[in-house]
């Protein structure tokens, strides 16, 4: 009989050591000893070169999605007589060398406050090719923006664009901006990760647009490039981002009589596979769909079909990224559902909520497998935990592992490349965990984990009786 408490999209598994291939990373593997693998280095070697919890990119998996989302949506877009600009959404996962890469590969970096752009200018792209969003962008970032010369800033309200009109007043300089709408489109994703819907802090509701752009348009310092929306996150279904866009367009047409709209940027929010259970649409189909709607919306409208704007960040980090997590206890505890008493695994590991908040933020699920080893044991319902002072403090609520799991075994965490080490924290004193790069069987540190001593490089006391020791020596 299957586990009362298991929910019903979760599978018992044929086979425990399967690596299923729509949630893994592209060089993930296992190996013939039962090793997990990934860009040919065993999950062993990078635990014990690096330690747990870890995180591994899958360098050439995140390039080859990168790449690829940049060229389908620009395919599909030429498909109908434009183009289009591809910003990675850098809040997925942002180091100085993600900006390289994604420079080299030839996308544009969105960016959400004045840390993200001092990232993305310390990772050396061009700033014309950097786009600003923020619905409270300080003046110091406004206006760092604006000398910088990134190549397009987001307007969320108002005040805004007086804020900005001053910046570039101050350079004298000719700054493009979009206006980000809220359509009123509620995209089908969870509560708290959909964005577009009226009862919401971001964008300018539909009905007060047309009057910003003439406000826009009045300063000789604005360049009004176009609208902006961004209808939710983790999408499966295009319905969402059709409607919206259906919507943009319309204003955009009539607004088309008192001046040029050179863009549209639909924004991003394409979902990914975080457990087998899941079908996430790949990007083609996104890509089609969207490219369909405009331009059977332009034609019907009597338009040109404007230069359109993406912001992919999941679709590309998400699935290109591990966990690598190190089990330390292991409970079995008994749950009377209905009328069927029911076990289930409680198996500890030693990072949690501050390496990944995403389930306790938005009941993420995940999906893990036993890394250090294979195992031949009957699949327990099991749930993996952190070691966090937080009963929500959940790495992976619902999955199977093998019955003999034990202390000191490694687990991989499937998909964690976006929003883990972006939302992590040092709740309870945890450190970060590094960061690590894999390819073709070498392992290098993108971002070093943080030390004991790092958590109290901003602890006044700490540091003062440091010096005071230091000075008694
Ligand atoms: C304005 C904007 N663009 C793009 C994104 C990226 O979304 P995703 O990572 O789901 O593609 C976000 C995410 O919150 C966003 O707020």
């Amino acid at each position: 009989m299957t586990n009362p408490l298991a929910p019903s999209w979760l599978e018992e598994p044929s086979d425990l050591n399967e690596l299923v291939t729509k949630v893994w990373p592209r060089h993930a593997r296992r190996r013939d000893t039962g090793e997990f693998e990934i860009g040919g280095v065993s999950a062993g070697e990078l635990a014990a070169s690096f330690g747990t919890p870890l995180y591994v990119i899958d360098e050439d998996d995140f390039r080859a999605r990168a790449t690829s989302a940049r060229k389908v949506l620009r395919d599909a877009a030429q498909k109908i007589g434009t183009d289009a600009k591809v910003y990675y959404a850098s809040k997925a996962f942002l180091s100085t060398e993600i900006v390289e890469w994604i420079d080299q590969l030839g996308l544009n970096i969105d960016v959400a406050s004045g840390g993200e752009l001092a990232a993305a200018l310390a990772g050396g792209i061009d700033p014309a090719r950097i786009g600003l969003h923020g619905n409270n962008k300080s003046l110091r970032e406004i206006g760092r923006a604006v000398t910088a010369g990134v190549g397009a800033i987001v307007i969320d309200s108002e005040i805004e664009i007086e804020r900005i009109a001053a910046a570039a007043g101050a350079q004298d300089v000719i700054q493009n901006v979009r206006l980000r709408v809220n359509s009123g489109v509620h995209a089908n994703t969870h509560d708290f990760l959909a964005t577009a819907r009226e009862d919401q802090k971001f964008g300018i509701p539909l009905a007060e647009a047309a009057a910003l752009v003439a406000k826009i348009r009045s300063h000789k310092h604005l360049r009004f490039l176009g609208f902006h929306q961004h209808v939710g996150s983790q999408i499966f279904a295009v319905e969402g981002h059709l409607e919206s866009t259906r919507r943009l367009l319309r204003l955009h047409a009539e607004l088309l009589a008192d001046g040029e709209i050179p863009e549209l940027n639909i924004g991003g929010g394409f979902g990914v596979n975080y457990k087998p259970a899941d079908n996430a649409p790949d990007i083609q189909y996104f890509a089609e769909a969207i490219m369909d709607c405009v331009q059977a919306e332009c034609a019907e409208l009597g338009i040109a079909v404007p230069l359109l704007a993406f912001e992919p960040g999941r679709y590309i980090a998400g699935p290109a990224g591990i966990t690598l997590y190190n089990v330390g206890t292991i409970k079995e505890v008994n749950v009377t559902e209905g009328a069927h008493p029911a076990v289930r695994k409680y198996v500890s590991v030693d990072g949690g909520m501050s390496d990944n908040a995403r389930p306790s933020l938005y009941e993420a699920e995940y999906h893990t497998v036993l890394a250090s080893r294979s195992s031949s044991a009957a699949p327990a319902l099991s749930r993996v935990v952190g070691k966090h002072c937080e009963s929500g403090d959940i790495v992976v609520r619902h999955d199977y592992l093998p019955a003999d799991i034990a202390p000191n075994d490694l687990l991989a965490v499937a998909t964690t490349g976006a929003y883990c080490y972006s939302l992590s924290s040092n709740y309870n004193f945890l450190t970060r965990p590094p960061v690590v790069a894999v390819r073709d069987g070498k392992a290098r540190i993108v971002i070093q984990g943080q030390s004991e001593a790092d958590l109290f490089t901003k602890d006044v006391r700490y540091q003062q009786l440091k010096s005071a020791a230091g000075d008694k020596e």
